[in-house]
């Protein structure tokens, strides 16, 4: 069988990741979640105090990154590396997602990342979830979703996701928080978050996770089975 490359794009809290990884795991492909990439960067540039809107300050953290994903044997679970550091709790805290339209704007830091993924997903056989990957990450990527969720939705989301971490965010604060972030990921110069023409739209508002997911992987059946017999055709 031949193996593709699937793009999830979308506004932020819809649900793309948790999507991503239930197709990953159904079609035994690889996830890359490369929100966590740029989580992981805004925590390096926090940690270490270094300014995105200083030249210096953005080499000397892209000098000094490195972000690695390393599957944990008894969960299963993929997990997030920060020079070293196993970094997925930190990275999804209020501290950090307050922060990181911002370092995702820097056009720099886009180019280090973008060419980290497009290595990471070289072989094929991977799924991969952001705001640009099926128009500047993968813009070949066979199978490319778009998903959206109203805004109310997405929060409440989000909002159950923090409680069950211990982490208690009113949900207005939680609603600007994600509109904010989509008006920076629309909005920023290099790599905005759109739809392109070739995507497919996936509104989540009313629909359950498995019809979502099954959505999702019913499609990519079908382009793997065509590649697949183009394939052996020819
Ligand atoms: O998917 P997420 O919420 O974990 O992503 C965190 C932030 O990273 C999001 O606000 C925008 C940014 N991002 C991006 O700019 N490009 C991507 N491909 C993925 C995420």
């Amino acid at each position: 069988m031949n193996k593709i490359v699937i793009a999830i794009d979308g506004y932020s809290g819809c649900g793309k990741s948790s999507t991503a990884k239930a197709v990953a795991k159904d079609l035994g492909y690889t996830y890359i979640d490369t929100g966590a990439m740029y989580r992981a960067a805004t925590l390096h540039f926090l940690n270490n105090y270094l300014s995105p809107a200083n030249p210096h300050d953005v080499e000397k953290a892209l000098k000094t990154l490195d972000i690695s994903f390393h599957l944990n044997p008894e969960s299963q679970l993929q997990e997030t590396y920060l020079n070293g550091l196993h970094v997925d709790d930190e990275i999804r805290t209020m501290r950090v997602t307050s922060k990181v339209s911002e370092i995702a704007a820097v056009p720099a830091v886009r180019k280090d990342l973008v060419a980290q993924q497009q290595r990471l997903a070289k072989k094929k056989g991977v799924v991969m979830d952001g705001r640009d990957v099926g128009s500047v990450v993968f813009p070949e990527a066979e199978l490319k979703i778009f998903m959206s969720a109203n805004l109310n939705t997405r929060a409440e989301r989000r909002q159950a996701e923090l409680l069950e971490k211990g982490e208690m965010v009113p949900l207005e604060d939680i609603k600007s928080n994600l509109a904010e972030r989509d008006r920076i990921d629309s909005t920023r110069s290099e790599g905005p978050l759109i739809k392109v023409a070739d995507a497919i739209e996936i509104d989540t508002s009313h629909i359950t996770f498995a019809e979502q997911v099954g959505q999702i992987v019913q499609k990519a059946r079908e382009i793997i089975e065509k590649e697949s017999s183009y394939a052996g055709k020819h």
